[in-house]
């Protein structure tokens, strides 16, 4: 397996490219199955995670071809409706074909995708919603079994604003007779994305982007060609390095807009983020780092996904900060490998409290999961001495050419097979 070695104490400066976003992309390459023809895709981040969706919708009977960051996929000869264990189980997201294969086949059998390391992973309110829409529901030997003659359209309420819930009721319900109405709906701008690749697929939907979507179904929809947005976690990241390098960092083809709680975190921090134009910022570390609370909530609170990331930063701030984490039940489990390179940091429930150090120590550490294994690489680039990073088959989901992007801004990182 391969390692990720760092030389940390560089401070970071340059420009860094941001990658398509996965979990955009994810949910927008499955809905090509809503249709026949070819659909292209530009933008798409390269990254395993893709590629195990591409093997799945290529499982199911579509063809993909893909160059560079297109990919294009025609879903004409979709013929199986069956979602394997050993496809599924090596990313969860899969999920998302449910509502696409209902729609289109009326009928789906996905292996249950089962919890990871940050938790449990539920997918009752996904399976909810499709009963609601008309469908049977079986959960037989591993695998959950759909079917039905035809979807209706429903009043559809999630207890929790579900990202990928949402996602797979508004693809199952676009072509649902009647109209469906979402409520506390997921807001990311991921939802947003995927609504507005099915708007132009001739698919009625309003409202993405607030917790309220109204869908009104219709006969078919057609292929379309489509721009990935920019991914928001990882520009995220990046703007975490330069505040923790006292670096400074221009990210080009990002969307600043989608960070607005989390830069309003990180200025709060004494880090300075200039808006160069739309798709543009350069972010400047402070000489001190300042001690700042979060709460991690559904957007546009601040994001999950970013909690790692901020929890390192944290860990070299003046004084004390508390980060909770609402999301999800066991999303601190970067902290014991953090603490082993020093940080000074209390688990209590979902908090955690922090205490600032004044450094940090590179030390052999282990990833745990996609996040988890960004906020090591972090804690490498600000670290004292060498950190070496194993089992960053978990960074390779979500991260395209991470150790490349790093290494173009001055830092000392390199990956090491075997
Ligand atoms: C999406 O996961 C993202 N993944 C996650 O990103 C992200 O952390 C998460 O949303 C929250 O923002 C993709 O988009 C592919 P949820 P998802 O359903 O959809 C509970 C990353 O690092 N819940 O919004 O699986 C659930 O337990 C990944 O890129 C139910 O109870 O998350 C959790 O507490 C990690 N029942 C909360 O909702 C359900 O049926 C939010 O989960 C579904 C969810």
């Amino acid at each position: 397996m391969d390692k990720i070695i760092i030389e940390g104490g560089r401070r970071l400066k340059g420009e860094v490219r941001i990658s398509g976003a996965k979990n955009a992309a994810l949910p927008i390459l499955v809905s090509s199955l809503l249709a026949d023809g070819v659909n292209t895709y530009s933008n798409v981040p390269d990254l395993k995670d893709i590629q195990s969706i591409k093997l799945l919708l290529t499982h199911l009977g579509a063809k993909i071809v893909s160059a560079d960051s297109i990919v294009r996929i025609d879903a004409g000869g979709l013929c199986n409706y069956e979602a394997p264990y050993d496809l599924v189980r090596k990313m969860r997201a899969s999920i998302l074909v449910l509502g696409p294969l209902v729609a289109r086949l009326k009928k789906a059998k996905v292996s249950l995708p089962g919890g990871c390391a940050i938790g449990e992973r539920p997918i009752n309110l996904h399976l909810r919603g499709l009963e609601q829409l008309g469908a049977k529901i079986e959960l037989k030997h591993g695998y959950v079994e759909v079917s039905a003659d035809g979807l209706k359209g429903d009043d559809i309420f999630f207890d929790v604003p579900t990202v990928t819930g949402t996602e797979n009721i508004m693809m199952a319900a676009v072509l649902a007779e009647g109209t469906t109405v979402l409520r506390n709906a997921a807001r990311e701008p991921e939802i947003v994305a995927l609504a507005d690749a099915l708007k132009k697929m001739g698919a009625e939907i309003h409202g993405a982007g607030t917790s309220v979507i109204t869908i009104s179904g219709v006969n078919e929809l057609h292929p379309i060609s489509n721009e990935i947005i920019p991914d928001r976690i990882e520009a995220g990241t990046f703007m975490v390095a330069a505040a923790l390098t006292q670096g400074d960092l221009t990210l080009t083809n990002c969307e600043p807009d989608h960070l607005k709680a989390f830069i309003h975190k990180l200025t709060l921090t004494g880090t300075k983020v200039h808006h160069v134009d739309k798709q543009c910022i350069r972010v400047i570390g402070p000489d001190e780092i300042k001690s700042v609370d979060v709460k991690t909530l559904p957007y546009p609170g601040f994001p999950t996904d970013m909690q790692a990331q901020f929890t390192v930063l944290m860990s070299v701030a003046k004084g004390l900060s508390i980060i909770s984490e609402s999301i999800f039940e066991n999303r601190f489990i970067h902290v014991s490998e953090l603490k082993r390179m020093g940080a000074d940091i209390t688990i209590s429930g979902n908090s955690a409290m922090i205490k600032g150090v004044s450094k940090l120590s590179g030390a052999p550490v282990m990833a745990t999961d996609l996040r988890a294994s960004a906020c090591l690489i972090l804690a490498g680039l600000v670290a004292q001495g060498t950190t070496t990073i194993n089992r960053v088959y978990h960074l390779d989901r979500g991260y395209e050419a991470i150790e490349k992007k790093f290494t173009q801004v001055g830092a000392l990182i390199k990956r090491v097979n075997g």
